[in-house]
C-alpha cells in the first residue's frame, strides 16, 4: 500500500562547508523544490531534522527561522531531534501527515554541521555527541560513541567469530562506493591493509572503520498518494517502521542484535506487504563497520552472524546480490547527524528513478533505508518502491 510519494529530493555534498545551517539547508532545499517542479508557494508544512544547532552555531529555534529564509514563512514548522536518526523522523512523520489528510505537500530535511568548521574540534565534537549516551550511567565512564558500537560490535565477534579483516571490507567497500559518489566526503578508494595499518580509534575500529565528522544537508518533498501522479517521477513510501530501545547499553537484551532495527523492520515490511529477499537494495546506518554487520543481519538480508562474511564475499558490492550502501553510505559518504535520514531518502529515489550516475544499480525496484539514533534505541526503517 502506497502511504505517501516523494516527488523531489535535494543534498549538498556531505564534507566540510564554511556556510551556516540556514544558508546550508537552503542549498538542498531549492534543488528538492526544483526537482519536484513546485515553488514554496506550493509547500503546506516543514518537518524539519536538526540535532545539535544550539552546540554547533547557539540557534535553536531553527525551522521557522530556515523556513523564512527559504521563501516559506508562515507555513507550520516543527523541529526533530532523535541523535543520528533525526531527519528520518521528520520523515515518517511528514509520511504520516500527508497519509492523514493533514498537509498535502511536505518540505522534511534536515542539516548539521560536525566539522571543526564550527569551531569545535575532533575531541570537543566528540564530547558532543556523547551526550546522546546516558547522561547518569555512561558519560561519566568515559564512554563515546566509537566506543559505543565497539561494544556492539565486540559483542557480535565473539558470539558469531566475527573478524577484524570482515569488517575491513565493509569500509573497503563503501569507500569504493563512495568513489562513484561526487556528493561523497571521501571520494578515494581504500584497501583491507590499509584500514588495519590504521590507528585504534576504539577497539575494534581503527580509523577506517569510523564515519567522518561532515558537514551537509538533505530535503526531500513528500505528497499525498492521490496527488503523485501530478508530478513527473513519484517514487512511493510503502513502509516506514520505528523502533526503540531500552537505554542505557547494560538494560538492552541483546547487545548485537540492535532488537529497534529489528522491531522497525518488521513494522516497515508488513506495511509495504514485502520481505527481506524482496528488498533490491539498502541503505543502512553504517557509522562504524560493525554497525552495518548488525544492520544487515537485524533487516533479515543475511543470517544471524552472516552479516561480516557476507560482506567479505562481496555480496553486499554494488554488483552484489544485495547492495548495501551504494552511496557509500556513513562510512564514505558522510554523516551530517541531522542531515543523514533524508539524504537515505534522496539516495533511495535516485536509484530507484535510475539517475544514480555511477553508482547506478541494475535492479533497483525496491529500496530500504535504516537509520539510527544514539546506541540504535532509535530506529526507523523506511521502504520505498517504483510507483506501479
Ligand atoms: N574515515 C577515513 N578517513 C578519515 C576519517 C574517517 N572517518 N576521519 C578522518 N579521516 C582522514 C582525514 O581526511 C585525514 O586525512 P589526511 O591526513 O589525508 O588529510 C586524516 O584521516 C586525519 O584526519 P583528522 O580529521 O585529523 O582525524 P581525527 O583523528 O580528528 O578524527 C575520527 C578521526 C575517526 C576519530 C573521527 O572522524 C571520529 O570520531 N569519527 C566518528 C564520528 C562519530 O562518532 N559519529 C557518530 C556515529 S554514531
Amino acid at each position: 500500500m502506497t502511504r505517501a510519494s516523494v516527488v523531489g529530493v535535494g543534498m549538498t555534498e556531505f564534507g566540510v562547508h564554511e556556510k551556516r545551517l540556514a544558508e546550508l539547508f537552503a542549498d538542498a532545499a531549492f534543488p528538492a523544490f526544483d526537482d519536484a517542479g513546485i515553488t514554496g508557494d506550493d509547500v503546506d508544512a516543514f518537518y524539519f531534522g536538526n540535532a545539535m544547532s544550539g552546540l554547533s552555531e547557539n540557534d535553536t529555534h531553527l525551522a521557522p527561522k530556515i523556513a523564512t529564509h527559504i521563501g516559506i514563512p508562515g507555513v507550520p514548522c516543527q523541529r526533530y531531534e532523535d541523535a543520528c536518526a533525526t531527519s528520518s523522523n521528520a520523515f515518517k512523520n511528514a509520511v504520516e501527515a500527508v497519509e492523514a489528510g493533514v498537509h498535502d505537500v511536505v518540505l522534511v530535511g534536515g542539516v548539521e554541521r560536525c566539522t571543526p568548521e564550527t569551531g569545535l574540534d575532533t575531541p570537543e565534537m566528540t564530547r558532543v555527541f556523547a551526550s546522546a549516551s546516558h547522561r547518569e550511567y555512561e558519560q561519566p565512564t568515559g564512554l563515546t560513541f566509537p566506543g559505543v558500537f565497539a561494544l556492539l560490535t565486540k559483542r557480535h565477534m565473539h558470539e558469531h567469530g566475527t573478524t577484524e579483516e570482515q569488517l575491513a571490507e565493509v569500509a573497503v567497500k563503501n569507500h569504493y562506493h563512495g568513489s562513484l559518489n561526487p556528493r561523497a566526503h571521501f571520494g578515494k578508494e581504500t584497501t583491507v591493509e590499509e584500514v588495519l595499518d590504521g590507528p585504534v580509534v576504539a577497539d575494534p575500529f581503527r580509523l577506517m572503520d569510523c564515519c567522518p565528522f561532515s558537514d551537509g544537508a538533505s530535503a526531500a518533498i513528500v505528497v499525498s498518494d492521490d496527488l503523485a501522479d501530478s508530478y513527473s517521477d513519484p517514487v512511493d513510501v510503502t513502509g516506514v517502521g520505528h523502533g526503540t530501545d531500552c537505554v542505557p547499553i547494560s538494560d538492552k537484551e541483546q547487545l548485537s542484535a540492535t532488537q529497534a532495527a529489528r522491531d522497525a523492520a518488521d513494522e516497515a515490511y508488513s506495511q509495504a506487504g514485502v520481505s527481506a529477499d524482496e528488498v533490491d537494495f539498502v541503505e543502512v546506518h553504517d557509522c562504524f563497520t560493525g554497525a552495518e554487520v548488525l544492520a544487515t543481519e537485524a533487516l533479515g538480508l543475511f543470517e544471524d552472524g552472516e552479516g561480516g562474511e557476507a560482506a567479505a564475499e562481496g555480496r553486499t558490492r554494488v554488483d552484489g546480490e544485495v547492495p548495501v550502501n551504494p552511496s557509500g553510505g556513513l562510512k564514505a559518504k558522510g554523516h551530517p547527524i541531522g542531515a543523514t535520514g533524508t539524504a537515505q531518502i534522496t539516495e533511495l529515489v535516485e536509484q530507484i528513478r535510475g539517475e544514480a550516475g555511477e553508482r547506478q544499480l541494475d535492479d533497483a525496484e525496491v529500496g530500504l533505508a535504516h537509520n539510527l539514533g544514539g546506541d540504535s534505541a532509535t530506529t526507523i526503517v523506511s521502504v520505498m518502491e517504483a510507483r506501479a
